[in-house]
C-alpha cells in the first residue's frame, strides 16, 4: 500500500475514504497534495473491492480552504498555467473515476476546495459547511474547474454571482441552490455519508458504473447523442450476469446477490 504525506486513504467494507490531511493549513491544496490525490485515485480505481469513494478533509473546520496561496504567490504565468492544468487533470480523473464518489464537506470548501467537491458525484455537507469561490479577491479566477462545473451544477446566473462576488454560501443556501445534496449535523457527517454509500453498494456495481458513465459522457453531448449512448450502455448490461440476477431476484421476491459480472 502506498504511503502518503498529505492525505490518508482508508478502505473498509467496500468504501474508500480519502482525507486531505493538512489541518494546520486548513487542508490547502499544494502541488504535492494534488500529485498524491492523483496516485490515490489510481489506487482506488484499480481496487475491485472498492465500490464507493468518499472525499473529505481532516478536522471539522475545513474540508479544503483552497489551493495553497503561499505556494502560488510567486508563480509566473507559465507556472500558473501548469498548476491549473495539474489541478484540472486530477479533478477530471476524480470526476471520471469508475466508482461513484461522495464529498463529505466539513467546514470551509473555498476555491479549490469548492472545486474538489464539484468534481465529486454527490455532495453531503455538515451544518457548518461554507462554499465559495474567492479567487477574484486574490487577482485570479477559479482554476480547478470552478468556472466550468459550478455553472453546470447551479446555473450560469448563480455561478456568476458566486464567482464575481467571492461571497461564501452557508450549508442551507448551498442545499437550496443544488450545490449540496443533503445537510446533516456536524457530528453525523461521516456516518450519514457512509449510509448513502451503503445504499449505493446494495445495487449492481455494473449498473451504478454504467449510470455514471452515461450521465457524465451524456452531459458533454447533444441530447440525441446522449440518448444513443444510454441505449448502448443499457443494452450492454443485458449481456451481464448481474442483469439476469437482478431481474430473477425480483421475480423470485428475494434480494439480489450481485457479483459484478
Ligand atoms: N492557502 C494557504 N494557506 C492557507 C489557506 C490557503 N488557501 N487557507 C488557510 N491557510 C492557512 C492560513 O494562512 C493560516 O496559516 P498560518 O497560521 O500559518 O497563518 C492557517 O491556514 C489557518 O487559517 P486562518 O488563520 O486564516 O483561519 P481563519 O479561521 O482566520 O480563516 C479562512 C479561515 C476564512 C478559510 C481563511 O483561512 C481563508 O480565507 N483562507 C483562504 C481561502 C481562499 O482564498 N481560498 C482560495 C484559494 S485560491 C484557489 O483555490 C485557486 C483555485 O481555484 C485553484
Amino acid at each position: 500500500m502506498t504511503e502518503y504525506n498529505t492525505l490518508t486513504l482508508e478502505k473498509a467494507e467496500g468504501i474508500a475514504t480519502l482525507t486531505i490531511n493538512r489541518p494546520k493549513m486548513l487542508n490547502a491544496l499544494s502541488q504535492e497534495v494534488l500529485e498524491e490525490v492523483s496516485v490515490a485515485l489510481d489506487e482506488v480505481e484499480k481496487d475491485g473491492a472498492i465500490r464507493v469513494l468518499i472525499v473529505t478533509g481532516s478536522g471539522t473546520k475545513a474540508f479544503v480552504a483552497g489551493a495553497d496561496i503561499k505556494e502560488m504567490k510567486e508563480k509566473n504565468a507559465v507556472e500558473g498555467t501548469i498548476f491549473s492544468s495539474l489541478g484540472n487533470a486530477v479533478f477530471s480523473k476524480l470526476e471520471q473515476l469508475r466508482q461513484p464518489t461522495i464529498a463529505a464537506v466539513n467546514g470551509f470548501a473555498l476555491g479549490g476546495g469548492c472545486e474538489l467537491a464539484l468534481a465529486c458525484d454527490i455532495r453531503i455537507g455538515a451544518e457548518n459547511a461554507k462554499f465559495g469561490q474567492p479567487e477574484v479577491g486574490l487577482g485570479i479566477i477559479p482554476g480547478f474547474g470552478g468556472t466550468q462545473r459550478l455553472p453546470r451544477l447551479v446555473g450560469t446566473g448563480k455561478a456568476k454571482e458566486l464567482i464575481y462576488t467571492g461571497a461564501n454560501v452557508a450549508a442551507a443556501e448551498a442545499y437550496r441552490i443544488g450545490l449540496l445534496n443533503k445537510v446533516v449535523a456536524v457530528e453525523d457527517l461521516l456516518e450519514e455519508t457512509k449510509a448513502m454509500a451503503e445504499k449505493i453498494i446494495k445495487n449492481s456495481p455494473l449498473g451504478v458504473e454504467g449510470s455514471k458513465k452515461s450521465i457524465n459522457q451524456g452531459m458533454q453531448m447533444s441530447i440525441q447523442q446522449g440518448l444513443a449512448l444510454e441505449s448502448e450502455v443499457f443494452g450492454a448490461l443485458f449481456a451481464t450476469e448481474d442483469q439476469k440476477e437482478g431481474m430473477t431476484a425480483f421475480v423470485e421476491k428475494r434480494n439480489a446477490q450481485f457479483e459484478n459480472k
